[in-house]
């Protein structure tokens, strides 16, 4: 049967962090409340001028690296992200103009903190599918520059972080890899997290900029309640599609939101604090990147080894809510390409940039013709 299997992960965070300590200099805040309610010490946060795009580049360098790849080995690149490089292009074709990817499909998922959830089921259904050998999944969040830290924002401000996270799914015949996906949404819940203005029907203005508007807006303590319940309900029935139960897992890779939600997840899963990965007080919130920059500690951890069932499992805007339950089981395919595979991709990347160049040096010509 075929099936798709993890064979490389990378992450990648700015290197500039921020303290609770550094919060409490730009609003009244203070460590202590950020980790009670939270769980939160730091996150990093991209310089100006960065988008998610720049972030997703490195982490896709190093999971194409990491599977024993090269650019050219990939069929499709699927991007999720809540705060994309610009309103349009995606941020998938963002970055396929970044790296030397040829004209492969570039996908967006805009599923929020589920984003990285869903981009993996339907990576899965591209591969099972045939129409797909290999596939890059990545989570990308600049955060910071949707965010307002002042005072007025504090309640959201807080949360969140900037980072990316990737992984390359290939079709293979093993048993293991994806077993199932399992994915929900509620658009009756959407104003509990969202940003009101900014789109087609309220676009931005002075007044929306003025009252804040173009933020994240959240109504804390319901997206609180829903998350409790959304993540426990979601990985049991992503293990039922499976056939499998709570007893078969060894790891829980959760959305990284609070560390409270966490530990009430584990609690109604029967789990112990042990078998849930969390590595949130070092990043906040990253959301889509937040399970893929999790996977990949956790391998690197050594906290799955081959043959281990683990769940990701997440929750956000949307309402939406979704799991994906893998067997881990080509942890080492990675044959390193060769000194000249790697100069060859070297030149492709010089070719492409090039090429771009071209291209936009084109259309200026034939725009200049059309003008006469
Ligand atoms: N620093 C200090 N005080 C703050 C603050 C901050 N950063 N943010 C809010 N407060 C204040 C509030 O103004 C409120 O003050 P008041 O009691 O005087 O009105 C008080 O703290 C308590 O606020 P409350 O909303 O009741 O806190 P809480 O225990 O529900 O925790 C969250 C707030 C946001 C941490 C919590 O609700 C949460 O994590 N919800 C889920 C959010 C989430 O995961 N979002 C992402 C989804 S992908």
């Amino acid at each position: 049967m075929r099936r798709s299997t993890i064979i490389g992960t990378g992450f990648y965070v700015p290197p500039d962090v921020w303290t609770n300590d550094d919060m409490t200099k730009l609003m009244d805040t203070s460590d202590e409340w950020i980790q009670e309610r939270t769980g939160i010490k730091q996150r990093h946060i991209a310089e100006d001028g960065i988008g998610c795009a720049d972030l997703a580049k490195f982490a896709a360098e190093q999971a194409i690296a990491d599977a024993g790849m090269t650019n050219q080995d990939i069929d499709m690149i699927i991007f999720a992200t809540l705060n994309p490089d610009v309103f349009f292009p995606g941020s998938a074709c963002i970055l396929q103009s970044k790296m030397p990817f040829g004209t492969i499909p570039a996908l967006d998922i805009r599923q929020q903190c589920t984003g990285f959830i869903y981009a993996v089921a339907i990576a899965d259904r591209f591969i099972r599918t045939g129409w797909c050998d290999n596939i890059l999944v990545i989570g990308a969040e600049v955060h910071s520059t949707g965010l307002d830290f002042t005072t007025r924002g504090r309640d959201v401000a807080v949360l969140f972080g900037d980072g990316a996270g990737a992984l390359v799914l290939q079709a293979n015949g093993a048993d293991g890899g994806v077993l199932s996906s399992f994915l929900g949404a509620d658009g009756s819940g959407g104003d509990l997290l969202c940003i009101p203005a900014g789109g087609s029907r309220e676009p931005a203005s002075h007044r929306t900029v003025a009252e804040g508007l173009h933020y994240l807006t959240m109504r804390g303590r319901e997206v609180f309640r829903f998350a409790v319940r959304a993540m426990p309900s979601a990985t049991r029935q992503v293990l039922e599609q499976a056939g499998l139960t709570t007893a078969d897992l060894k790891l829980v890779i959760p959305h990284q939101a609070n560390q409270r939600i966490i530990e009430s997840s584990a609690k109604a899963l029967g789990l112990p604090p042990e078998t849930v990965f969390s590595n949130l007080e070092w990043y906040g919130n990253t959301s889509a990147a937040s399970i893929p920059i999790a996977l990949c500690e956790a391998v690197e951890q050594g906290r799955i080894q081959q043959d281990d069932l683990i769940v990701c499992v997440g929750f956000g805007a949307g309402l939406t809510w979704g799991a994906t339950a893998i067997r881990w089981s080509v942890p080492l395919p990675a044959v390193m390409p060769s000194r000249w595979k790697k100069i060859w991709q070297k030149l492709r990347y010089r070719y492409a940039a090039l090429r771009s160049l071209v291209l936009r040096f084109l259309r200026w010509l034939f725009a200049l013709r059309i003008k006469e």
